[in-house]
């Protein structure tokens, strides 16, 4: 009790502390919930917890708006008692998951850049509480974040009223890491002021009123960080295929030295591509991303980046442990922003981020699909791939060239659905090697995706569809039969595998 009496620095808020079952029965049916968390950091979790436990002995439900993915102990508990209408704007939970793709949650994926604005102006309803993970709340009331920011900021800023859930495990020193800016809504909305990934340009705190605060529950549940897989092979040759590639554009004078500020997506594709910049001759690096995992920590430890600006601190357990052990030092490279504006479309641009994301699958003529299973089934969400992809000086693609044991080619005739065109994207990488699109019309694409990223076992196949759709079209811009464009989905569907 003394630790969270010194957490709540405005001491006329201490009479609002209650139990965590006492704020969840202020939560009723129908209500919109927005909370705070981004990945499995700082999302609020003994609320939730006690939520479920109404909603077991008493079922109903409630739409969940958070910052994208979180922890078993919101999205899992809750959506393992059907407590969730609507989620938006991102998710990874397998439960969750379920219930999206069996019909009984709305799913609203939403690029993140725009899921605070959207919250804003109101047409999916107000915002009835917002639930917020603390380190602490200072003598106005306003609100000192943890191991993310999300949409927090503007979620506490749009409710009818908070729920503070001051967290006991999440070390004071985080303090400081925040820089929280809400941009005002259109039309008075005014350029962000920054220029580079270490700008500071709000407040080190969520801003928010005593009078706003409703309850302050203590918690001491950690964040429920997850394993990263052992680095493959595969991801070893991507990574090496990303860093050649970047010396080359060095090489020809189109990025500086130290590079541009880079941006990694999240998942083991993306952390093992990132680990292998540890071993580079690059130095001086900055990021301008959206989660910060442990290939960054490696990256600050080799004495390799200068910088990183995310909006969620989301390593392993392992990374975690070796981040709370010297917050001091990590703290000094590493700050967090509210999500629209670590993906921030006109800072992403200004900057001119290397946006290095991973995909499902890639059709041949460079269109990507980041969500959906076969074009029906969800995944996770479009996350902010669809932010920095559209945005970023040079977007990359990563894929496995094959799933599931080589029954599935992640390089199809056509994409069976569509998160970024061929517009958006410059490079694709899997481990057969790269494809730059740069500069080439469709069909001189296609050949350098089948040729140079397919896998061998898909190429024959790829290489027939492309040459009969050629014909068939008479030599069209953007050769397709449209009879056999999902031909590889239709046989997986049909027979288990995409080979013949
Ligand atoms: N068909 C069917 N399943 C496929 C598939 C395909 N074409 N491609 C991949 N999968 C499956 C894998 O087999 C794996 O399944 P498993 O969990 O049962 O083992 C799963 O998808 C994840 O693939 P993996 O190779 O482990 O990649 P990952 O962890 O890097 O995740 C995405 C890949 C695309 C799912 C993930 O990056 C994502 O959700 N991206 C969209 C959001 C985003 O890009 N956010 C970052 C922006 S900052």
């Amino acid at each position: 009790m003394i630790d969270i009496l010194d957490r709540v620095r405005n001491k006329g808020l201490q009479a609002k502390i209650v139990t965590a079952e006492e704020a969840a029965a202020f939560i009723q049916p129908g209500m919109n919930v927005a909370t705070s968390g981004f990945t499995a950091s700082a999302y609020p979790k003994a609320v939730p917890i006690a939520l479920a436990e109404r909603m077991k002995k008493d079922p109903f439900t409630i739409n969940l708006w958070t910052g994208a993915s979180t922890g078993p102990e919101l999205d899992d508990v809750l959506a393992g008692v059907h407590g969730i209408k609507q989620r938006l704007p991102y998710q990874t939970d397998k439960v969750l998951r379920n219930e999206i793709n069996d019909g009984s949650v709305n799913y609203l994926d939403l690029h993140l850049s725009e899921s605070a604005q959207l919250s804003r102006c109101g047409y999916l309803g107000h915002i009835d509480v917002a639930i917020v993970e603390a380190c602490a709340i200072d003598e106005d009331g306003n609100i000192i974040p943890t191991t993310s920011l999300g949409n927090a900021a503007s979620y506490v800023q749009s409710a009818d009223i908070v729920i503070v859930e001051v967290n006991t495990s999440q070390p004071l020193e985080l303090e400081g890491m925040h820089d929280v800016y809400i941009p005002l809504d259109p039309p008075h909305r005014l350029p962000i002021p920054i220029v580079k990934a270490s700008d500071r340009v709000g407040t080190p705190y969520i801003p928010c009123t005593p009078e706003k605060i409703k309850f302050i529950v203590p918690c001491d549940i950690p964040d429920h960080t997850r394993p990263l897989r052992a680095i493959d092979e595969g991801s070893k040759k991507m990574s090496e295929f990303t860093l050649e590639f970047l010396q080359k554009e060095i090489q020809a004078g189109r990025m500086p030295e130290n590079l541009l500020p880079l941006q990694s997506g999240v998942g083991n594709v993306a952390n093992a591509v990132l680990a292998g910049f540890v071993d580079s001759d690059l130095k001086d690096l900055t990021v301008y991303t959206e989660v910060i995992q442990d290939g960054m920590l490696d990256l600050i430890d080799a004495g390799k980046l200068n910088f990183a600006s995310g909006t969620a601190f989301s390593p392993s357990p392992e990374g975690m442990e070796r981040f709370y052990k010297d917050v001091a030092k990590y703290k000094k490279y590493l700050l967090l922003r509210p999500e629209e504006i670590s993906n921030s479309p006109e800072v992403v641009h200004r900057l001119g981020v290397i946006a290095m994301n991973t995909a499902i699958e890639c059709d041949i003529y460079g269109n990507v699909n980041s969500t959906h299973i076969t074009g029906t089934k969800m995944m996770n969400g479009i996350g902010g791939s669809g932010d920095f992809a559209r945005n970023a000086f040079l977007t990359i693609f990563y894929t496995p060239s094959t799933a599931k044991d080589g029954k599935i080619s992640s390089i199809v005739p056509f994409c069976s659905h569509i998160d970024h065109t061929e517009h958006d994207v410059d490079i694709i990488i899997t481990e057969q090697g790269i494809a730059d699109l740069r500069g080439k019309a469709p069909k001189e694409r296609a050949l350098e995706i089948i040729n140079n990223c397919a896998h061998p076992d898909y190429r024959p196949l790829l290489l027939d569809y492309f040459h009969r759709a050629d014909e068939q079209t008479k030599h069209a811009n953007t050769p397709h039969i449209l009879d056999e464009a999902f031909s590889f989905h239709e046989r997986f569907l049909k027979t288990g595998t995409m080979q013949k």
